[in-house]
């Protein structure tokens, strides 16, 4: 058995309850026409209250699980921005509940990178030898930190989970994660940050004022991300294609995250790849971060975009701020 982590099964979960843009129209100070056209999505799923990540995160994992037909792992690694707790850690909960008592478990927070930072330590456990099977989830209840009356964010972000089974195997498999590139810049974290509840602003407490209300939401600024999602994407993914020996124009199909179509046909541009290669299924989940890539390359799956032998070429930029890109040749595994 070599080092290689290959990819071995894939499930998602979206919340029942769909939000159209027209829904939002009703209660914020925006249109179904401004939202489609500045972003590409048409509609999101909120979680109904009651509902947390790893709500999402145990039907996704229970799916990737069934998908690989393992009931066994060593290690749980859940990206979230949004934990069911600041403390502990929600993916012991997950994986308790997922029937794996006592494995390794451990959130990671790279925001709407955090599937594909996520992928590559998940590989690094394998190539370590901790690990032969590492379960690899990115769930996210974006609906419990959005201010309900900021239309700047409100209308961009939605609920969902997918997961992956990563096992031990060879390099030259399909499914085999090729190469990896992983980066961050935090002199830019204020552009995407809910700063109360952290050791810098701690909640209110009997002695200490706690931050303003609104300072538990989630705040982006929209316009520089933009343009910092474009230049990292593209830089990110022209390093894995390099270390994975590919051209723009091998890729067969380009999985970035899913934030606006504008940024992916600009980092395809960049790219020199053709925009028909960018799988997009943003329209019907918006923005739903470190869900983003295992729910895209899902819906990629089922639609016949992408199929095994295919060479996937994944990327993702978020808060903190952080980006990163994987490559791999799409196996023949089940999609639940
Ligand atoms: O997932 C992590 C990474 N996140 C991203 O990659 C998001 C990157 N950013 C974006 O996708 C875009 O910047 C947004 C979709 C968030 C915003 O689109 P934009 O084209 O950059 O719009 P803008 O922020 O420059 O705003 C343009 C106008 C403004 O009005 P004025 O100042 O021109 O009068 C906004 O106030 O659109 C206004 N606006 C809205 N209007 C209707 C902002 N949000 C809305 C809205 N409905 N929901």
């Amino acid at each position: 058995m070599s080092g290689a982590a290959v990819l071995a099964g894939l499930g998602t979960f979206v919340p029942p309850r769909v939000v159209t843009n027209d829904e939002l129209s009703l209660t914020l100070d925006t249109s179904d026409e401004w939202i489609r056209t500045r972003t590409g999505i048409t509609q999101r799923h909120w979680a109904d209250p009651g509902t947390a990540t790893g709500d999402l995160a145990v039907e996704a994992g229970r799916r990737a699980l069934a998908a690989a037909g393992t009931d066994t792992v060593d290690l749980v690694v859940l990206a979230t921005t949004t934990p069911d707790h600041p403390c502990p850690a929600t993916a012991p909960e997950v994986a308790a509940r997922l029937g794996l008592p006592h494995v390794a478990a451990f959130d990671l927070a790279a925001v709407c990178s955090g599937f594909v930072y996520a992928l590559a330590t998940a590989a690094g456990a394998i190539a370590a030898g901790t690990a032969t099977r590492v379960l690899v989830i990115g769930a996210e209840t974006y609906s419990s930190i959005l201010d309900p009356e900021d239309r700047t964010t409100s209308v961009i972000f939605g609920d969902g989970a997918g997961a992956v089974v990563l096992r031990a195997g060879e390099p030259d498999e399909p499914g085999a994660l090729l190469a990896h590139d992983l980066g961050s810049d935090g002199s830019l974290k204020d552009l995407i940050i809910v700063p109360g509840g952290g050791s810098r602003q701690p909640p209110a407490g009997a002695e200490k004022p706690g931050p303003r209300p609104a300072d538990s939401y989630f705040q982006m600024q929209g316009r520089p991300v933009f343009r910092h999602a474009v230049t990292r994407m593209a830089a990110s993914s022209q390093a894995v294609l390099d270390r994975a020996g590919w051209s723009a124009d091998s890729v067969g199909r380009f999985v970035g995250h899913q934030a606006n179509v504008r940024i992916l046909h600009a980092v395809a541009d960049q790219l020199g790849m053709a925009r028909d290669r960018v799988v997009v299924n943003l329209d019907r989940v918006g923005n739903t971060s470190a869900a983003s890539i295992p729910l895209a390359l899902a819906h990629a799956v089922t639609e016949g975009l992408v199929a095994p032998g295919d060479q996937v070429l994944l990327s993702a930029f978020g808060g903190g701020v952080t980006w990163g890109s994987t490559a791999l040749v799409w196996p023949d595994v089940p999609v639940h």
